[in-house]
């Protein structure tokens, strides 16, 4: 999978990136990560990619210029078809989620942009921009972390970038659910034991086991997933008597 990644922070991304599951994928080839100075595709004196807001206001707005004509570049330079996603990382976003994830790392390219300054000239995202994402309900001080973190969730999902050892499948929200507790050596540490069912042996007892607590964390941190989870009727008789526990 290629990125491209049209930022005015460039280095901001070299060492989040170079390390981890993700710097290994770069290194087997899996993932790409092309990023793109903004400022390149300026032609005057300062270089200058911002300007105030017409009918006033505080706060500077990225020019449509660069981000048209960087886009353009990028699109000739990596042989883009028209239908690539162009995505802007904005608080105004719809909120990133693993549904979202999954949806994005189906595609062989993703061309990111990163704002910066109080947005973008609104043509920007009118005619330029396909898809808007925000990583959640606070403000950054621009798109780069949010891109990251964007790059990670995805690249974890493109075949052979998570070896089976570490396997996405259980993860967080892939079930739709909260993950289940987990645990490793020593079976005793401070006295505090690891739940005895895991330890047991009977593997069909222990996936049971699983999927309750994973039920019941998801009931207890976070009900509203319970909604669009694909629940059997067990889950939802086990949902029922936490709720009657309440
Ligand atoms: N840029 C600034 N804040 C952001 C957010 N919450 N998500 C994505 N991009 C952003």
């Amino acid at each position: 999978m290629n990125f491209h990644i049209l930022t005015l922070f460039t280095e901001m991304f070299r060492s989040p990136l170079s390390d981890g599951i993700v710097g290994r994928a770069q290194r087997n080839g899996l993932v790409n990560i092309n990023l793109y100075d903004i400022r390149k595709y300026t032609h005057d004196r300062h270089r200058k990619v911002d300007d105030y807001q017409f009918g006033g206001g505080a706060g500077m707005l990225f020019k449509p210029e660069p981000m048209f004509e960087g886009i353009e570049s990028i699109r000739l330079s990596a042989n883009l078809e028209d239908s690539v996603p162009i995505i802007l990382l904005s608080p105004q976003g719809r909120r990133l989620n693993q549904r979202i994830v999954e949806e994005i790392s189906t595609q062989k390219e993703v061309v990111l942009i990163c704002g910066r300054y109080e947005g973008v000239d609104e043509r920007i995202r009118k005619y330029l921009v396909t898809d808007e994402i925000s990583i959640g309900d606070y403000v950054l001080s621009g798109g780069e972390l949010a891109s990251m973190v964007l790059i990670d969730a995805v690249s974890r999902l493109i075949s052979g970038v998570v070896g089976s050892i570490e396997s996405t499948q259980d993860d967080s929200f892939t079930t739709g659910l909260l993950q289940h507790p987990q645990y490793t050596r020593p079976s005793k540490f401070r006295g505090w034991e690891v739940p005895e069912i895991l330890v047991s042996g009977n593997h069909a007892q222990i996936e049971i086991w699983r999927r309750q607590e994973s039920l019941r964390r998801t009931f207890i941190l976070r009900p509203e997933l319970l909604e669009s989870a694909d629940l059997t009727n067990e889950d939802i008789l086990f949902i029922d008597s936490l709720q009657k526990k309440k």
